[in-house]
Order: C-alpha cells, then sequence, then structure tokens
C-alpha cells in the first residue's frame, strides 16, 4: 500500500546551529524526528542504520525509548555515533571525568611513526597521543593500537569525539574547498605546532559543548542506552540475526564518488590507524573511487540501474567503459548485496527509508532514487512515495572539473521508502 512521506524538514544537516560532529553526510535531527513520525517508529519500536555515519538516525530514535542498531565501516564514525548514545544519569559527570582525564594525562609514544605526524608536529603529537592513551587508561582495558573501536564504551567514545574536535579543528589550515579531504603536511613540514596547554584548553571547551549538546536532545534512559548496539560492520554482511528490526531508516553512500575516509584521516590517526589501513577502508567502502576487483557478476541491480550502466559504458567521454561504468557497476552491486542484507534482518512488512542524492555523469542524469526504488521492487518490496528536497550544497559545484550541467544545478535529495515483503524469501 502506498505510504505517503510527510515530511516538512530537509535532510541535511544546517551549515548553522549547534551539532553533533562536524560531518558533511549529516542528516538534520529534525529530519529523522519527522521521519519517526510518518513511519510510526515509537517507544518499544527497533530502528536499524546500516550506514549511520555520525549517528543521527540512532541518536533520534533512541531519545524516543526506541531499541537501536547500526553499523558503519569507518571506525571513525562508530565512535562518533556512539558517543551521542550517552544515557542521562552520565551527562552530569562529563565534566569532571574530562577534567580528571587531563590531570592524569602524560605524553605517550606510538609504536612506530605516530600517523598523527602528517599534520602535527613532534612534541604536539606526543602530547595528543598522551591524550588518546589517557582516555583509553581510564575507561578502557586494552592500549595496543590501532584501538579496537568495538571494545569502546560510549563514555569512552564520547571523549574521543571531543579529542577529533579539538584536533581537527586545530588542523583546519589543511582542509581544502572539498569537505572530504583533508591534505598532508609535506615531509613534515609546516606541521601545526598544538601545545600542551592549547591542546588541554581545545579539549575541555569540547567537553563542555558535547555535553551541552546531549542536555539539550531529549533524554536517552539508561535501558535504551543498553540495548542499543552499533559497532563496525559492512551493509553487504550484516552482524544481525534474521527477522530483527522494525524499520531500516539510513542514508546509504552516494553514486558521487564521494571519499568519507580521506577527510576523517585525522581522527583515524587519533584511533592509531596508518596508512595501509586507510587504503583498505577505502578500498572496502560502497561507492568508493578507488576501483577493486569485487565479484559484481548476477547481482539483481533492477532496470533503471542496468540501462544507467549501459548509457554510462557507451558514452564517448574519456574512461567512460574502462573506469566509470565498471566504477558504477560495482556500486550498483554492492547496494544489491546491502539490499539483499536489509531483507534478511528486517521484519516481514518492516518499514525501510532511504536518503539518495542524485548526481550527473557528463549529461547523463542518475537519478538514484528511482535506480534503487527499481532495485527495491526487483526484490518484491512495495515502494511508497517518494519526496524530493533541493540541496543547496553540492560536491560539483565545488569542482571546477565538474561537467557545466552538474556545476550550474542543485542536486536533489530524495527520501524513498518501501515495506519489505509480508513473508520471507521474497527475493525476486
Ligand atoms: C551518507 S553517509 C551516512 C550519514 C548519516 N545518515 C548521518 O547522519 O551522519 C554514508 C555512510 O556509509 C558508510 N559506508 C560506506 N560503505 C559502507 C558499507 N559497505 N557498510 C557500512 N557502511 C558503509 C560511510 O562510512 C558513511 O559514513
Amino acid at each position: 500500500m502506498e505510504r505517503s512521506l510527510e515530511l516538512v524538514r530537509s535532510p541535511k544537516l544546517s551549515p548553522v546551529g549547534p551539532k553533533w560532529y562536524r560531518y558533511y553526510a549529516g542528516f538534520d535531527p529534525g529530519f529523522v524526528a519527522d521521519i519517526c513520525d510518518a513511519l510510526g517508529i515509537e517507544e518499544g519500536g527497533s530502528v536499524l542504520d546500516p550506514w549511520m555515519g555520525s549517528g543521527t538516525t540512532l541518536g533520534v530514535a533512541a531519545t524516543r525509548g526506541v531499541e537501536v542498531a547500526g553499523i558503519d565501516l569507518n571506525p571513525a564514525m562508530v565512535v562518533v555515533a556512539k558517543g551521542r548514545l550517552l544515557a542521562a544519569d552520565t551527562l552530569s559527570s562529563l565534566e569532571p571525568l574530562g577534567a580528571e582525564i587531563l590531570s592524569t594525562a602524560g605524553p605517550a609514544e606510538y609504536p612506530g611513526i605516530d600517523p598523527l605526524r602528517h599534520w602535527l608536529d613532534a612534541e604536539s603529537t606526543l602530547w595528543t597521543r598522551g591524550l588518546a592513551q589517557q582516555i583509553r587508561r581510564v575507561l578502557t582495558t586494552g592500549d595496543a593500537w590501532p584501538c579496537d573501536v568495538d571494545d569502546l564504551s560510549s563514555l569512552a567514545s564520547f571523549y574521543f569525539v571531543a579529542l577529533f574536535e579539538a584536533v581537527t579543528h586545530a588542523l583546519r589550515s589543511y582542509g581544502s574547498r572539498n569537505p572530504t579531504w583533508i591534505k598532508r603536511a609535506t615531509a613534515y613540514k609546516g606541521a601545526v605546532e598544538l601545545s600542551r596547554s592549547q591542546l588541554h584548553s581545545a579539549f575541555t571547551a569540547s567537553v563542555k559543548r558535547l555535553a551541552v549538546y546531549l542536555r539539550s536532545a531529549r533524554n536517552i534512559t539508561p535501558e535504551t542506552h543498553d540495548a542499543a548496539v552499533l559497532s563496525t560492520g559492512d551493509s553487504r554482511m550484516m552482524p544481525f540475526d534474521e527477522s530483527t528490526f522494525e524499520a531500516i531508516v539510513t542514508s546509504p553512500p552516494y553514486l558521487t564518488r564521494l571519499d568519507y575516509v580521506v577527510g576523517h584521516a585525522p581522527e583515524l590517526a587519533l584511533l592509531g590507524f596508518d596508512g595501509s589501513d586507510i587504503r583498505t577502508l577505502r578500498d572496502r567502502m560502497i561507492g568508493t573511487p578507488t576501483r577493486k576487483d569485487d565479484d559484481v557478476a548476477g547481482e539483481s541491480l533492477g532496470a533503471i540501474a542496468e540501462g544507467l550502466l549501459e548509457r554510462v559504458r557507451d558514452h564517448d567521454s574519456y574512461a567512460a567503459r574502462s573506469y566509470y561504468e565498471p566504477n558504477f557497476r560495482q556500486y550498483f552491486a554492492g547496494m544489491a548485496k546491502s539490499f539483499d542484507e536489509i531483507e534478511r534482518v528486517g521484519k516481514p512488512g518492516a518499514s525501510v527509508l532511504l536518503v539518495v542524492q542524485d548526481s550527473r555523469f557528463k549529461d547523463i542524469h542518475i537519478d538514484l532514487a528511482a535506480a534503487l526504488t527499481s532495485m527495491g521492487e526487483q526484490r518484491g518490496w512495495t515502494p511508497g512515495s517518494r519526496k524530493d528536497f533541493v540541496n543547496v550544497r553540492s560536491m560539483a559545484q565545488l569542482n571546477k572539473n565538474a561537467h557545466p550541467l552538474a556545476r550550474s544545478t542543485k542536486p536533489i535529495e530524495s527520501a524513498i521508502s518501501f515495506s519489505l515483503p509480508r513473508a520471507t524469501g521474497g527475493s525476486a
């Protein structure tokens, strides 16, 4: 049955106003609240976000007493999402505990060359690593690098988010016009100096700001916090049992070859991940600009995706056939595998809500919402209505090499919904 989506607020986080974390792809909490209302997601229900990013869906759903679960391939985003889910009974101790962590933190060495040296000078690196280590000493058991983020509590994650904010703010001179990219210091020249006292004041300010943010959101009960399951994971192979969730509310990666990893390399460095880990992570992302040789044969992509791939393959522009068509096929194959998993872990009849953005390949318009709707329909999912929002920001507008059509048109962000088949095994 067609279900209309009464959505008013736009999916995109406003550039002004308080936010949990600086994240280009972040949802607006008000938009998620509208979705919960539209889909009837309320106390006692369960929601999954298999591409959780900064955890907006889960944070908002948890304040309603909903059981939440989420995964993301990027360990930095798992930490950002977990820190947001702190229960109300911990919020008053955040500042005193932050001060205690700082008062006991000393300088610390990383085994080998510290990945923070891509941006920070030697002394600043020692103090920063020392603070990261102290968060773990006070709040967790492990202290090997890289950090196993699945072992971090929400509380430890909260302080890592504060450290992420303090350090990335100091590194803002390395940013570029592209919000998903950060440069490195060349041969460690021009590295940023972040003195111990600057680091400590920035960390204290971030702890305070984030604590205020969490106190201003509606409270999460200890029971909802304890029931939440957030971890690193791949949407193509989810760590959940069959028929677990009543709703899946999420925003998958888009077909814009956006890099969700490099822009967060400093956060990954703080968690102890170095160059080769980052390369592996980039290769595994759905929608990655790096090409891998995944087995993409045999996936049911739907008529619209197949038609688009054909047009891209036959386009006469450079690398259309050798790079773009295989890269886009890899994207749709990853989405098809993820759809299979969504159907497996969703309860029969569960609601699925996806937010996606359109894009262009040269003069070809890629209506991702239409392509994914046909992918769902092919599996026997019942499509609901679609709601489009014009996005004011666009990566193509920042890219001087983008096709003129892409630079001059504003991207459309679409919310599309489905109901999963009532009987199990409904894949076509
Ligand atoms: C559009 S963002 C989600 C943003 C989120 N709605 C928010 O409010 O922050 C997509 C996310 O998918 C993640 N991702 C990409 N490929 C993945 C995969 N195969 N499995 C799980 N997560 C993946 C990226 O790391 C990124 O955080």
